[in-house]
């Protein structure tokens, strides 16, 4: 069978709405407005109403969403940002980067998503912030995290990276802590033709004090600087980019829906695989599906897919702890089970907005094949 399979196909994507976005980066080199301007304001503006939130502050990528969120908030060297111990490095690097101290904890081993449990265990005098990532498209327990941070007097910065459009008890992610951060990487849910990021909050004077950092702290007067900011922004082209995805943004969600449903009805049965467990109390956009494969047989599932011409990933293979920049940060005797038992056996399929009937069942059917 003459296959193509991708882990996320975004050149048939572009092929699909070509006119569209062709159109918007036209209009972009014709205006010759390349940093600012009003594609950059209609996206900003757009994306509030999208997520019903206050304000918007479009930045370079995630990564700089995450650094400028902590600024903002006036930690300073020393104080604690706790963060879970399965999720990719940005939101450790960014709070070891400003001198605070990253303080890992477990996650659950059903939702992959930081355990409120444990989160609260880790706290003590010295813990100033909760970053929750909501991974893979599914979130976190933010009813419990939320509670937790008000009794505790901590400020919660949500890492929205994978997860624009899920909704916690119906409100949209991103907009239930006190700031959000999103990733516009071009292979995230709404992804950009290069780097992007937004902050998302309801809290004015974070909205001004956010703005003012990503341009090198000017609040309101070009070239009076009233603390030390960074430049980090979303370039008009970028901008008028997401306009035309956003339209589609619901759309994408769908079409990656139905991979998930007919990837769960196909490999519910075996025994060896755990499909994505979906919470209750949220919505999942499946930015990934990963399953769970019986420890010992991850590695093999993976080299016979990729014989078959069929790729997957291992997001993430090893604890945050045991990386070697990061050893330093945290004590020798770190121990987290279900992150270690996580990176053992998690496997990402592919997972995109263009996939076909063929390629679904293509997949199906040799993942079936190897455990048969
Ligand atoms: C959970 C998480 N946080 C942060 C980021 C950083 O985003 P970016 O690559 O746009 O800097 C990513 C994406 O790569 C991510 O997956």
């Amino acid at each position: 069978m003459g296959v193509n399979i991708a882990m996320v196909d975004l050149k048939t994507q572009y092929l699909r709405l070509k006119t569209e976005i062709d159109a918007a980066i036209s209009a972009v080199l014709e205006s010759s407005r390349f940093i600012g301007g009003k594609e950059v304001t209609r996206f900003s503006e757009r994306l509030c109403a999208y997520l019903n939130v206050q304000h918007s502050i479009t930045c370079g990528n995630g990564t700089d969403a995450l650094q400028i969120a902590l600024m903002a908030l006036d930690l300073r060297p020393g104080d604690e940002v706790i963060v879970p111990a399965f999720t990719y490095i940005a939101p450790v690097e960014v709070i070891a980067l400003l001198g605070l101290k990253p303080v890992l904890v477990d996650v659950k081993p059903d939702t992959f998503n930081i355990d409120p449990d444990v989160l609260v265990a880790a706290i003590n005098s010295k813990t100033k912030a909760i970053i929750p990532v909501h991974l893979f498209g599914q979130s976190a327990d933010m009813a419990s995290i939320m509670n937790i941070a008000k009794k505790h007097g901590l400020k919660v910065v949500e890492d929205n990276a994978q997860s624009i459009g899920t909704r916690f008890e119906g409100k949209h992610t991103g907009t239930l802590g006190d700031i959000g951060c999103i990733s516009f990487f071009p292979s995230k849910n709404l992804g950009a033709y290069g780097d992007g990021g937004a902050l998302t909050t309801n809290d004015s004077g974070l909205a001004a004090r956010l703005k003012s950092i990503c341009s090198h702290g000017q609040y309101s007067r070009k070239y009076y600087h009233d603390e030390i900011g960074v430049n980090s922004r979303l370039d008009a082209l970028q901008a008028a980019i997401l306009n035309v995805k956003l339209g589609h943004l619901d759309d994408f969600v769908a079409a990656r829906r139905s991979v998930a449903a007919a990837y769960d009805k196909a490999l519910n049965d075996v025994a060896d695989i755990t499909i994505p467990f979906r919470t209750a109390s949220s919505t999942h956009v499946f930015h990934q599906y990963t399953l769970k494969i019986k420890a010992g047989k991850r590695d093999a599932l993976k080299a016979y897919l990729s014989e078959q011409g069929i790729p997957s990933m291992i997001y993430y293979p090893m604890p945050i702890y045991t990386q070697r920049a990061y050893t330093n940060e945290f004590p020798a005797t770190i121990h987290l089970p279900v992150t270690e038992q996580l990176c053992q056996e998690v496997l990402s399929l592919p997972m995109h907005t263009e996939m076909t009937e063929d390629q679904i069942e293509y997949i199906i059917h040799h993942v079936k094949q190897f455990f048969s």
